[in-house]
């Protein structure tokens, strides 16, 4: 497999086409980001980090049936994925208050959620990812009422199959983001990436955060973290 020309740059990864035009190539890089770019670092072995989290996690979501864009891992930093046009919203699932939750409802941080509160934002750097509902969603064209019903579904499907997989390494799914993508012929896979940076992770005994919000509210230093979180699903999930 051939990598070719770049075709887009994000925040923490680049895209790139290959001589397979069904295939893309995925380069994650060692940059954190938060704030919407307005914090922005360079984190020496953060882009490896996320690979492999994200290739360990998209492997085992596939084992449990959970359609996605990841074909391999083909290094520390870099994966195939499927080509599919990124449906523009962040698809947030929540299981415990936390972040923009708590703030925006007052509801006090590590609140169990009596149920998982699904939640669509528009992915618009220019207007700082607004919360939106459904009739938005529908609204601006970015999905069919179908399609908002099975992202639903799909964001609940993986909630549970996360929650069994971090359960079992000790940590708590407190919420998480995930994007999908829609193949040409229409059908809906799980995209982007499944990381520290994209979850809010707490470890189940102590309550200690392991993920992205170490970097954004400057309790230290995130890669010992993600490494950690990287140790602990190679030690129960790794079969290479
Ligand atoms: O900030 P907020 O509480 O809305 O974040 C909810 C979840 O979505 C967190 O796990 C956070 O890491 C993730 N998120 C993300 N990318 C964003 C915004 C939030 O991965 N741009």
């Amino acid at each position: 497999m051939q990598k070719k020309d770049l075709c887009y740059a994000g925040k923490a990864k680049k895209l790139y086409t290959t001589d397979n035009p069904t295939v893309f190539w995925v380069e994650y890089l060692d940059q954190a980001t938060a704030l919407n770019g307005a914090k922005k670092d360079q984190v020496v072995g953060k882009g490896a980090l996320n690979n492999q989290i994200t290739s360990l996690i998209f492997q085992q979501l596939k084992s449990e049936g959970i359609p996605s864009h990841f074909i391999s891992k083909i290094s520390k930093t870099e994966q195939l994925v499927e080509c599919v046009e990124i449906i523009p919203l962040e698809v947030v699932v929540r299981n415990v208050a936390a972040g923009s939750f708590s703030k925006r409802l007052q509801v006090t941080e590590g609140t169990p959620l009596c149920f998982p509160v699904v939640e669509f934002y528009y992915k618009e750097d220019k207007l700082d990812d607004p919360f939106i509902n459904d009739d938005h969603v529908k609204l601006l064209k970015l999905a069919t009422g179908k399609e908002i019903n099975d992202i639903k579904y799909l964001a609940r499907e993986i909630n549970v199959a996360l929650q069994r997989i971090f359960t079992q390494i000790g940590i708590k799914l407190i919420d998480f983001k995930i994007e999908i993508g829609r193949t040409k012929s229409g059908q809906l896979l799980l995209a982007d990436e499944i990381s520290p940076d994209t979850c809010r992770l707490w470890d189940l005994a102590t309550d200690k955060h392991l993920d992205k919000d170490i970097y954004r509210r400057d309790l230290g230093d995130l890669v010992p973290v993600y490494e950690e979180v990287l140790n602990r699903l190679e030690n129960q999930f790794l079969v290479e």
